[in-house]
C-alpha cells in the first residue's frame, strides 16, 4: 500500500466479528477444540463468494463458533487494531453483536470484557482512540433486544452507543422504537443500517422513527431525491462501505457504486470496511479501490477522511488532533 491513502481517519462502521480472519477462524478452532464444518483454508476461503446479505450473514453467524473465550474476542479485536492502524485509522467505532454470542451460549461478560480489555491498550499500543457499541440483530425480537440492552446497561458495560444490524429486508425500523427510546434516555448515542438492501423509505424512518445519529451504509438513498435534499440539508454522516456493496452485490460493480453521485449531492459520507476479513480488504483497500475506479483526487480523499473524523463520536479535543 502507497503512503498517499494513510491520511488519518475514523472507522465508524465496523463489526469486530467481521474482521475474524479464515486463518485465524483455524487458529482459535484448534485452540478451543471446535470441529468446523470447512476445516482447511481452501475449503474456508471457498465459502466467501455471497449472493447477498443473508448469504454472507449465515457464515459471518457460523464462523463465530470459535469466539470462547475472553483471549479469543481480545486476540480477534488487536489483530483488527494492528491492521486498522496498517490502513491510516486513528479512530475507531466498533460495533459488536451481543446477541448472537448470547444465542450460542457465551456469557455477555466474556465478549464485553474480551473486545473491551484490547480497546483499553489501543491507543498506547495503536495510536487508535476507540470506542464501543452494541449492535442488535433486527432479524430477532425488540424484546430480546431491551432485555440485552438492560443487561449491558446493568453490569456497567463500556458503550458509548447502539446500532441495529443484520437483515434490513422484513425487519423495518419502526420494529425497534421502544429500543432507540430506551438507549436515548440512558444516554447512548445512536447509529442503525439502512438503505443497505432495504428501501429509502428505510432511512426515512431510522431517522424520524427511531431518531438515530448516522446511518450506516444508506446507499440507496440516492433512489429518492427528496430524502438525497433532506440528508444533505442536515448533513447526516452516512457510513458507506464500498467493498462490502460490491460484494454483497448491493451494487453490480463498483463502477456503479453511487458514491460519486452523493458525493456531488453534498452528502456527509465517509468510507469504511464494515467485515473487511469478509469483503476483501480493510480501510486501505476500500480507498485503493475508490481511487483506481473512479481517480478521486486529494481533495475528496481529504473531503472523506475530514467526514470520518467530524462524523465520529469522538470527544472535540480528540477531533481537533485529527482534523
Ligand atoms: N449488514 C448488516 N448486518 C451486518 C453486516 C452488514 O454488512 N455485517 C455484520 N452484520
Ligand atoms: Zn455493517
Amino acid at each position: 500500500m502507497t503512503t498517499e491513502f494513510l491520511l488519518p481517519t475514523a472507522e465508524l462502521h465496523l463489526h469486530i466479528e467481521g474482521t475474524l480472519e479464515p486463518e485465524l477462524i483455524l487458529e482459535l478452532a484448534a485452540r478451543n477444540g471446535i470441529a468446523l464444518p470447512h476445516p482447511t483454508l481452501a475449503d474456508l476461503r471457498a465459502q466467501y463468494e455471497f449472493t447477498d446479505l443473508q448469504h454472507f450473514l449465515d457464515l459471518y453467524y457460523a464462523n463465530m463458533a470459535v469466539l470462547v473465550t475472553e483471549a479469543d474476542f481480545a486476540d480477534m479485536t488487536r489483530a483488527y487494531l494492528l491492521r486498522a492502524q496498517a490502513s491510516g485509522v486513528r479512530h475507531a467505532e466498533i460495533m459488536f453483536d451481543p446477541q448472537a454470542h448470547l444465542g450460542r451460549g457465551i456469557p455477555l461478560s466474556t465478549a464485553v470484557r474480551g473486545i473491551s480489555s484490547a480497546l483499553a491498550s489501543s491507543q498506547d499500543e495503536f495510536g487508535i482512540s476507540t470506542a464501543l457499541i452494541a449492535a442488535f440483530l433486527r432479524d430477532q425480537s425488540e424484546e430480546s433486544a431491551l432485555a440485552v440492552l438492560e443487561e449491558l446497561l446493568a453490569m456497567g458495560a463500556p458503550i458509548i452507543g447502539i446500532g441495529l444490524d443484520s437483515a434490513e429486508v422484513g425487519n423495518p425500523p419502526s420494529k425497534f422504537i421502544r429500543l432507540f427510546e430506551r438507549a436515548r434516555a440512558a444516554g447512548l448515542r445512536r447509529v442503525a443500517h439502512a438503505g443497505e438492501e432495504g428501501p429509502p423509505s428505510h432511512v426515512w424512518d431510522t431517522l424520524d422513527l427511531l431518531g438515530v445519529e448516522r446511518i450506516d451504509h444508506g446507499i440507496r438513498s440516492v433512489e429518492d431525491s427528496m430524502l438525497v435534499r433532506r440528508l444533505a440539508a442536515d448533513q447526516v454522516p452516512l457510513t458507506v462501505c464500498p467493498l462490502s456493496n460490491v460484494r454483497l452485490r448491493a451494487v453490480d460493480t463498483l463502477a456503479a457504486h453511487p458514491l460519486p453521485q452523493m458525493l456531488a449531492s453534498g452528502l456527509n459520507v465517509c468510507i469504511n470496511s464494515d467485515d473487511p476479513a469478509y469483503f476483501g480488504g480493510y480501510m486501505g483497500e476500500n480507498f485503493q479501490s475508490l481511487v483506481a475506479e473512479f481517480g478521486l483526487d486529494v481533495d475528496a480523499l481529504e473531503l472523506l477522511a475530514g467526514n470520518s473524523i467530524r462524523s465520529s463520536f469522538a470527544p472535540e479535543a480528540r477531533k481537533a488532533q485529527l482534523l
